[in-house]
């Protein structure tokens, strides 16, 4: 696949800040060695859509509430992923947990950001703000983003980058949220968007 560039599908569910940086990273180079080819929502309503079609991408909405179980709305992520020959898959704030049918059909082809340092308030039940609400009752000091890999564990594949960022006195899950993103999310994700995609051309 060499001189060749990976094709990246974007999974989304909600703003799309993280899509927003892939996007912005593909534009200044920063990512180089993948082209953006497909983001999917499984919310019509995601604000993450209207970033792909400003950026000229090909989205598609596939929704859990249009199929009669997970596993026939897995199949139909499969099938477009499958069909559009995507070489990697991000979850850029997917808030869906995906089953081992669906991360071992593309096993080590799927990344995803999450807000903390794991194994520290990750796992069912830790998505969106309510990983910074915890982070904030246990009252830690330090906390973060990761980028790891998805296997059938909910945040338990292996780690390709991390990101340390400090609470500051008087946050609330908002501001500290805000400032992950800002300091770690949006820098780790397209780093390692472009780290595997550069693995993925020259393997
Ligand atoms: C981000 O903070 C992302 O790390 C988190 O949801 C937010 C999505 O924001 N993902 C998870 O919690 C996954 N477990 P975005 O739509 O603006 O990128």
């Amino acid at each position: 696949m060499n001189n060749n560039k990976a094709k990246v599908a974007v999974l989304v569910s909600g703003g799309g800040t993280n899509l927003q940086a892939i996007i912005d990273a593909a534009k200044s180079g920063i990512i180089n060695s993948g082209e953006i080819a497909l983001v999917i929502s499984n919310n019509p309503n995601a604000y993450a859509l209207e970033r792909a079609a400003n950026a000229g991408i090909e989205s598609k909405v596939i929704s859990k509430k249009d199929y009669t179980s997970a596993s026939l709305f897995e199949d139909a992520l499969i099938a477009e992923l499958d069909n559009n020959g995507i070489d990697l898959i991000v979850l850029a704030g997917f808030m869906v947990i995906l089953s081992e049918k669906f991360t071992s059909h593309f096993a080590d082809r799927i990344i995803n950001v999450h807000p903390s340092l794991i194994p520290s308030f990750c796992g069912e039940g830790f998505y969106g703000l309510h990983v910074h609400e915890a982070a904030l009752a246990k009252g830690v000091k330090v906390t973060g983003a990761t980028v790891h890999f998805v296997n059938e564990i909910p945040d338990g594949g292996k780690i390709i980058m991390q990101k340390a960022v400090e609470v500051q006195e008087g946050d609330t899950p908002e501001v500290l949220q805000k400032r992950v993103m800002v300091e770690a999310e949006w820098k780790i994700l397209p780093a390692s968007v472009e780290k595997i995609c550069n693995s993925i051309i020259n393997n």
